[in-house]
């Protein structure tokens, strides 16, 4: 059983380095000590607006500025504690039972939050070239990308849009998020497929491309709305360019990290599409 923290903990993400952009990911691990059961992001919030927040009953949350900066006012037991988030690595870890408030949100801030249950692991799967079904080389087209329209509650205070686990929002439940930022306008990311991993791409800032390939055709979408995803399903492979200044890539991933699920060779891609099946 994982153990959470009784008090309000700033935790430190990994941030991989790159001169095409930074990267960090979450992922249930030590910093993270729950499984994702829920994402939401908040943007376009007006300069001086004070978000309310609720208590949160029995889930703890973690709470990261993906962009810009805003402030968090935590309470609960353990009393009442303030916290400036202003660090897409870096993120408060909030135990359950805690209210929370956001303010002083910096222009353009994109706050993100996280909650799931601690201790609820779903076993990894398996993965075989052999199988078929699990690894999309095999089936997936490009044809079945698609954009999914997320939800955008929004008012005076800014919007959010929630991602929630086992509500068919997406195919997928979300295991692991990851985001890019610090991305110089002229950087291209990804050029690889996946054999098991699904995700849904969303610009939750600025705007860049995302070109997908099956092995025979290419298409290119442009991604430039905080609550619109593009679901590219496994077996894909996957180009994002074109990034604006500023811009965020978040990816919501249905599978933990892992090196083994990579294919990194274009012509390895073509050879394993080659076998593409009619199912
Ligand atoms: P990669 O997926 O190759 O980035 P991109 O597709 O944007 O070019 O990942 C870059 C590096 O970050 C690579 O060394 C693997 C590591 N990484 C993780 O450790 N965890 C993750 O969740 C992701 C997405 C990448």
């Amino acid at each position: 059983m994982t153990h959470f923290p009784t008090i309000p903990v700033e935790v430190t993400l990994p941030r991989i380095e790159d001169p095409r952009g930074n990267l960090t990911f979450i992922q249930d691990s030590d910093q993270v000590p729950f499984d994702i059961e829920r994402v939401d992001w908040i943007y376009d919030v007006p300069g001086g607006v004070f978000r309310p927040g609720h208590i949160l009953v029995d889930k703890p949350m973690l709470v990261t500025a993906l962009s810009g900066s805003l402030d968090v006012t935590a309470t609960g037991a353990f009393g009442k504690a303030c916290f400036t988030l202003n660090r897409p690595s870096t993120a408060l870890l909030l135990p359950p039972s805690t209210k929370f408030e956001f303010s002083n949100f910096s222009t353009n801030t994109v706050a993100m939050t996280m909650s799931g249950t601690p201790g609820l692991s779903v076993p990894d799967e398996i993965i075989t070239l052999e199988n078929y079904k699990s690894n999309g080389h095999f089936t997936s087209l490009v044809s079945q990308c698609r954009i999914i329209e997320l939800p955008r509650l929004g008012d005076l205070a800014g919007s959010l849009t929630p991602v929630v686990n086992g509500q068919g929002q997406l195919p997928f439940d979300t295991r692991r998020v990851y985001y890019l930022y610090d991305i110089p306008a002229d950087a291209e990311r990804g050029g690889h497929s996946h054999y098991c991993e699904q995700r849904l791409i969303v610009a939750a800032a600025g705007c860049f491309d995302v070109a997908v390939s099956d092995g025979k055709s290419w298409r290119t979408y442009t991604l430039n709305r905080p609550y619109r995803g593009l679901y590219v399903p496994q077996g894909l492979w996957r180009v994002l360019n074109n990034f604006s200044s500023g811009s965020v890539a978040l990816a919501l991933c249905s599978t933990p990290y892992s090196e083994d699920d990579y294919v990194r060779s274009f012509n390895e891609f073509l050879a394993l599409s080659a076998k593409k099946i009619d199912i």
